[in-house]
């Protein structure tokens, strides 16, 4: 009888061991988020310049592969006389030396467009400026 009391007690012992590495382990990890982890959500147009800033921005800052640059009116002007839905279809299928899709997977079409609304901000077409040029 005493022999079976002996190694209750001794489990005991052992279960209280165990339970005090477990507790003390869970101390050392902090496990918890801590408020600095905590990233504010990202506004629409965050998401936009990060997107563009990973992909078009490769080519389009520089004017890589003859890009149009940014905020460039000689470059854009003649392309924006296109119209915007014909700019967003040949940046989703790729031109020349454009990738399709401008290298943005994760990008929507509405993206490209307020991307290409972000490259060309203020710019207006040639034929805005010449006015229609009728024969
Ligand atoms: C690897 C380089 C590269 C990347 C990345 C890139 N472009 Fe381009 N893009 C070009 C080049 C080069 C041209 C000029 C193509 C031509 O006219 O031959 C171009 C042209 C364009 C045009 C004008 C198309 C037209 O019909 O005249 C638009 C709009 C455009 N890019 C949008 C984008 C957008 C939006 C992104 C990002 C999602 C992007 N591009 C990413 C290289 C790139």
């Amino acid at each position: 009888m005493s022999l079976i009391t002996y190694h209750h007690q001794d489990m005991i012992k052992l279960f209280l061991f165990v339970l005090i590495l477990l507790v003390g382990g869970c101390g050392t990890e902090r496990a918890s988020p801590q408020p600095q982890d905590v990233k504010p959500a990202e506004t629409e147009a965050q998401r936009l310049q990060r997107l563009w800033a990973r992909s078009c921005a490769l080519c389009h800052v520089d004017g890589t592969g003859g890009a149009p640059k940014i905020g460039n009116h000689a470059d854009w002007g003649e392309r924006l006389a296109k119209g915007r839905e014909v700019l967003i279809r040949n940046t989703v299928e790729g031109m020349n030396d454009m990738p399709p899709l401008g290298y943005c997977m994760a990008c929507s079409e509405d993206d490209f467009g307020a991307m290409i609304d972000l490259m060309t901000q203020g710019i207006p077409a040639v034929s805005e400026v010449l006015g229609e040029v009728k024969e």
